[in-house]
């Protein structure tokens, strides 16, 4: 794909366009802290100088405004993939996100005041919007310490592709290693967690034919049948076999309906494959059973 191609693909993905907006109001609130300096040590002189500290900080409410509309964008798209710690987080960087245009608003109107004649009001509504962006240059800088933190620990809003776009620049190997495990987060783990994880967990896989799905341990030593998977042999492994309902006597999830043909189709590249795995924490609250 070439360049611009790829430029717009991200940008019609919301997290990624929440990524690139998100650098004006950092970059334009650490610019802006000399203009407002400059605008209060001349005072009543120069006034262009004034004029530009004055549209920096419009153009600063402005970007932070819709850097924030941008965030709740990026937020739905990303909604369900974070861990809870990453919530936490996450809800963190909103809180302090979403003031920026609010205080960057503040900075402007002290600036705007700035312009009366009269010193009393001029000078020090001057001095408190240079301590303003100072303080506002702080706030930025811990919000996106905030986002950063979300991206590069929790790898929110990264979607496959793309994650695998900057692996694949210098190894081949790790970015595909990487897609299996994409694949299995979200495409095999759903289908285990929503149709047999009830049944095949640590605590009533002695009920469910021995077999415990909640780790690739459980299901490579298998259950009374033996091992339910061979990586890289779907139609010799249990699972498969048991999903496509080719045995009367074995016809998985029990008391539900077949799976869907992709859901099946998924489990079985997923096998072909290797059967990749990451691991997760079982959640018996997440995948109650009816006792
Ligand atoms: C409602 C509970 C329940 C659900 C949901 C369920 N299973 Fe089972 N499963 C069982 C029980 C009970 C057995 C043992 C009885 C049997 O072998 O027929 C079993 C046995 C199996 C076995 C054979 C284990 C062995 O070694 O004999 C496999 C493989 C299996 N299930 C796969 C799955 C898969 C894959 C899913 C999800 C798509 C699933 N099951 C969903 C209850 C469940």
């Amino acid at each position: 794909m070439n360049p611009i191609g790829q430029f717009i693909d991200a940008w019609n993905d919301p997290a990624m366009r929440h990524a690139m907006v998100n650098h004006f109001p950092i970059v334009l609130s650490i610019i802006g802290i000399p203009f407002a300096v400059l605008a209060a040590l001349i005072g009543r002189h120069a006034k262009a100088m004034r004029w530009m500290a004055l549209a920096f900080y419009v153009a600063l409410m402005a970007s932070a405004f819709v850097t924030k509309d941008s965030g709740d964008e990026a937020h739905d798209a990303i909604r369900g993939s974070l861990s809870d710690e990453a919530h936490e987080v996450l809800q963190e960087h909103e809180e302090l996100g979403e003031k920026v245009w609010w205080f960057a608003g503040a900075v402007t109107l002290l600036l705007g005041v700035s312009f009366v004649r009269t010193p009393k009001v001029r000078v020090p509504s001057a001095w408190v919007a240079v301590a303003g962006s100072l303080f506002l240059a702080g706030w930025v800088a811990n919000a996106a310490d905030h986002g950063g933190r979300l991206v590069y620990e929790y790898g929110a809003g990264t979607p496959d592709d793309i994650a695998q776009l900057f692996a694949s620049a210098d190894s081949p190997a790790d970015a595909t290693e990487d897609a299996r495990v994409a694949f299995f987060r979200n495409q095999v783990r759903p289908i285990l967690a929503t149709h047999c994880l009830r049944c095949h967990n640590p605590t009533r896989a002695k009920r469910s034919g021995g077999l415990d799905q909640s780790t690739i341990a459980g299901l490579l030593q298998g259950g009374r049948s033996g091992p339910a998977l061979v990586p890289g042999r779907p139609d010799e492994s249990l699972l498969i076999l048991a999903v496509r309902h080719d045995d009367p006597d074995l016809q998985m999830p029990l008391g539900e309906g077949k799976l869907s043909d992709e859901a099946i189709a998924a489990l079985e590249r997923w096998i072909a494959d290797g059967a990749v795995w990451e691991p997760f924490e079982f959640a018996r609250s997440r995948n109650p059973v009816p006792e």
